[in-house]
């Protein structure tokens, strides 16, 4: 049944390190705001309410399959939607933002572990939906935030450049601290293995503000909630994605998550990543989503590029190197995709690849 699947998707082949015939490409964000579809849809309904009615979440998830044909879809929600559960109150002003931001021990002993059948049945029944209707080739993945990155929401209460009270806490407060990433974790842990259960077929974890930290800093604080995760959930059978984003020198630890799939920001070329990352991990990444936005010609030879630098070891997933722009010309995207499907196909990438990987 499963080999039946991986031969069917070259994504879940390629999270396995296995040859594909072409490399996968799926896109962070890609459903939002700069599909026209996702715009009429948004434009009768709030994000949070979009994320709540499983047929609208459902139909969003689609759209950028149905419009360019990636290799993957990915749960129309948000890292914050399963926190609200632990008894926070969190609204959209279009990020996060937190009512009660958590700045106490008092308040991190207050929180709970919900059980997600009770505090997310929309998404587990939206997760339901897709795997009735996407088509093999595009398989379903689950995300959770990371314990530090939903940390950093909750402490700092909304998105800044910096979360520097969420970082303050952190030294200021270390055992509060571990006991709300522990808390977070295990609400993450029974969030994704519910998602697998419902039927995602793999399961990603953002660490979007990672690359805020000192590699101590991230080996004392944030690694050790990410393995706590990719621990419990290897159990389920189903590829795991870690996503330190800013994480060019946290690499180095990150491998040793215990995830299948390493996503890589385009600050580091794939090369080198690979380099440090071993044998042992595929990699998910990493266009500079501004590349979007370059003539064709430009765009066609980055794309060119990070195909060349993942070189032609299996297990590469293409994305870009962290979410799209919503000012992206759709047109973009479909030109990337079936760019990345010609130029990685068995018989174009000596021609292609080939050349660029020894410098022609
Ligand atoms: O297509 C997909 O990738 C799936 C859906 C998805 C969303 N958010 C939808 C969304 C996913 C996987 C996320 C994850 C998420 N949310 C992350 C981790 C990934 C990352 O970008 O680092 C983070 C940090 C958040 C928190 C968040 N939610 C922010 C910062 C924002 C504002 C973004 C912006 O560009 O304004 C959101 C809201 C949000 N989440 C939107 C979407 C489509 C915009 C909502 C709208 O339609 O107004």
């Amino acid at each position: 049944m499963q080999s039946h699947n991986m031969r069917a998707s070259p994504f879940l082949a390629a999270c396995r390190r296995e040859p594909v015939s072409h490399t996968p490409v799926w896109i962070m964000r890609q459903a939002g705001r700069y599909l026209p579809e996702y715009r009429k849809i948004r434009a009768e309904v709030d994000f949070l309410t979009l994320t709540k009615t499983p047929d609208l979440a459902a139909e969003v998830t689609i759209q950028p399959i149905r419009r360019f044909g990636m290799d993957a879809a990915i749960l129309f929600s948000d890292i914050m939607t399963p926190v609200e559960g632990m008894g926070v109150s969190i609204e959209f002003a279009p990020g996060p933002v937190v009512k009660d931001p958590i700045r106490s021990l008092q308040q991190v002993e207050a929180l709970v572990v919900p059980d997600p059948e009770e505090s997310v049945p929309f998404v587990l029944e939206t997760v339901g939906i897709l795997s009735d209707e996407l088509p093999e080739s595009a398989p379903l993945i689950g995300f959770a935030g990371a314990p530090f990155t939903l940390f950093c929401y909750l402490v700092q209460g909304r998105g800044t450049k910096t979360f520097a009270e969420a970082k303050g806490f952190l030294f200021a407060e270390p055992e509060a601290s571990r006991l709300l990433l522990d808390k977070l974790a295990d609400t993450m842990i029974a969030y994704l293995a519910a998602q697998a259960a419902s039927g995602a077929k793999a399961l990603m974890l953002f660490d979007s503000w990672a690359g805020l930290l000192s590699p101590e800093a991230y080996e004392t604080f944030a690694f050790p909630s990410v393995k706590r995760v990719m621990d419990a959930l290897g159990s389920a059978d189903v590829p795991l994605i870690y996503f330190p984003n800013q994480g060019a020198t946290l690499l180095e630890t990150a491998r040793g998550s215990g995830a299948d799939v390493i996503g890589v920001d385009w600050r580091i070329p794939l090369s080198k990543a690979r380099e440090v990352l071993g044998p042992d991990v595929a990699v998910q990444g990493n266009l500079d989503p501004s590349a979007l936005f370059a003539s064709r010609d430009e765009l066609g030879r980055q794309i060119d590029r990070v195909l060349a630098e993942a070189g032609p070891t299996p297990g590469h997933i293409f994305n870009l190197g962290h979410g799209i722009e919503r000012t992206t010309d759709p047109d973009s995207v479909a030109f990337l995709v079936d760019r990345v499907h010609e130029t990685s196909s068995r018989e174009l990438w000596d021609a292609t690849c080939g050349d660029v990987a020894s410098g022609v």
